[in-house]
């Protein structure tokens, strides 16, 4: 029997335990910081240590969400970690976290990867799984977690950060119910983002990336507006709140006006003074209010776009339940997805479960020196049999991390502080 209401049930946030300012970083690179803090949006980005890599960051979003939701571990029938940061050639970061977090056996467990779009393709495959009647009124767990590394010195250096976004999928959504019929996709072969094998290190070509980024928002509006009866769901005037990929905060406002002028059918130009004034009034009332924590967390790739709901939702009234909203996903390489979803009824009661803001206001500021000590450690820290990982080094609290790796295997275990 199929099922007609599948959306998100429960969401946490987990991030490292230590951050850069954006003014520091841009000081030490002898950059104007108003281009790192207005240019790009940035506030602040998070920095991973050794002992805190995709694995622990996944299982650490994954325990809040069934933990602050009181959802028990025998509810979820499959895990699905979308990443760009693997840990593995073969071995799925979810096959780690199924075991951490108690998930049964007969859950069935993958890693979806799409550069920045793993995540919500992960969401895609668990919605259908519901919606198909299989999951038998089990829920989905979803878990979007990477590591944003572009290097030090490198122009996508102060888009870097951390962290993971851990979604409950269900039947019984508490959170948004998504739309099942108006949805868009865009897939087209490009090199504007990649990670060969052998780097750690993404390369990209920025400005083209977000050429591509763009292009696949207007192909995929194209698509989801060409369902039947999209015009009564598509146009923004009818959207509460749009969000997007935000690699960083600023292309969140690239995108918004690219959203409207695919509506509009045309570019807008110097010319169009009040399409351009319309187009800023929309960004400050359905963009810019929830893109807090993204400026303080940075780019945490496949996450960041649900980072920016989760600002939304952890403040959303009464007034805006019912109401309608867009979700937006790019991957580079490059694809996209486009998504409509309502605010759940009672979803106003579930704020205090999703806030962030405590946990992030016990990380620890670096200053540029200690950051740049903890990127050449991380060079070395996947290194076979090599000297085991202590979290104590990095005065991290208690969590599950990962120690080392011996006899080709990765070691993570509980550190009590
Ligand atoms: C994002 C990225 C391309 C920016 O690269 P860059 O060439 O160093 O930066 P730019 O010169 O384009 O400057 C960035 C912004 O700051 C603005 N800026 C520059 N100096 C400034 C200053 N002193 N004060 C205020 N703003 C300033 C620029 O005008 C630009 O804004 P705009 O895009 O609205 O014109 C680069 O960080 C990168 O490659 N990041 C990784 C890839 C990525 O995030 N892609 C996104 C799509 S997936």
């Amino acid at each position: 029997m199929t099922v007609r209401t599948v959306g998100i049930d429960a969401m946490a946030f987990h991030g490292p335990a230590h951050y850069l300012d954006m003014a520091d970083l841009a000081v030490a690179r002898g950059v104007d910081p108003a281009k790192y803090i207005e240019g790009l949006g940035q506030m602040a980005m998070a920095v991973p240590t050794p002992c805190e890599d995709t694995v622990s960051l996944a299982i650490a979003a994954g325990d809040k969400a069934l933990a602050r939701f009181e959802i028990d571990p025998s509810e979820i029938g499959m895990l699905a970690v979308g990443t760009e940061t693997g840990v593995d050639h073969s071995k799925p970061v979810a096959t780690y976290v199924h075991e951490h977090l108690g998930l049964a056996t007969n859950c069935r467990s993958v890693e979806t990867k799409h550069a920045c779009l793993g995540g919500s393709a992960g969401l895609t495959a668990a919605m259908d799984w519901i919606a198909t009647g299989r999951a038998r009124g089990r829920k989905a767990l979803v878990i979007a977690a990477d590591i944003a590394r572009y290097g030090l010195h490198t122009p996508g250096e102060p888009t870097q950060g951390a962290g993971a976004i851990a979604l409950v999928v269900s039947e019984r959504p508490r959170l948004l119910e998504y739309n099942p019929d108006i949805y868009g996709d865009y897939t087209r072969q490009v090199m504007d983002f990649w990670r060969p094998l052998y780097s750690r290190y993404a390369f990209t070509d920025g400005h083209y990336s977000i050429a591509c980024y763009l292009e696949a928002l207007a192909g995929a509006w194209a698509d989801a507006a060409s369902k039947p009866n999209a015009a009564r769901q598509v146009p923004i005037a009818g959207l509460d709140a749009c969000f997007y990929h935000v690699p960083f905060v600023k292309m969140a406002k690239k995108a918004h006006r690219r959203h409207w002028e695919a509506e509009f059918g045309r570019t807008l130009s110097m010319d169009d003074a009040a399409l351009l004034e319309q187009v800023a009034a929309s960004f400050a009332e359905r963009v810019s209010p929830w893109l807090e924590l993204n400026a303080t967390v940075g780019n945490i790739y496949t996450g960041s776009l649900f980072l920016a709901l989760m600002d939304y939702l952890r403040k959303v009234e009464e007034a805006r339940e019912g109401r309608t909203v867009s979700v937006f996903a790019y991957g580079s390489g490059c694809g996209a997805s486009l998504l409509f979803a309502r605010v759940a009824r009672g979803a106003a009661t579930q704020g205090h479960r999703l806030d962030p803001r405590q946990d992030l206001s016990l990380r620890r500021r670096l200053d540029v020196a200690e950051y740049e000590a903890i990127m050449r450690a991380s060079e070395s820290a996947d290194a076979n049999n090599g000297q085991a990982l202590d979290p104590s080094t990095w005065r991290l609290g208690a969590g599950v991390y990962y120690l080392g790796t011996q006899e080709h295997m990765r070691q993570y275990g509980q550190y009590d502080r």
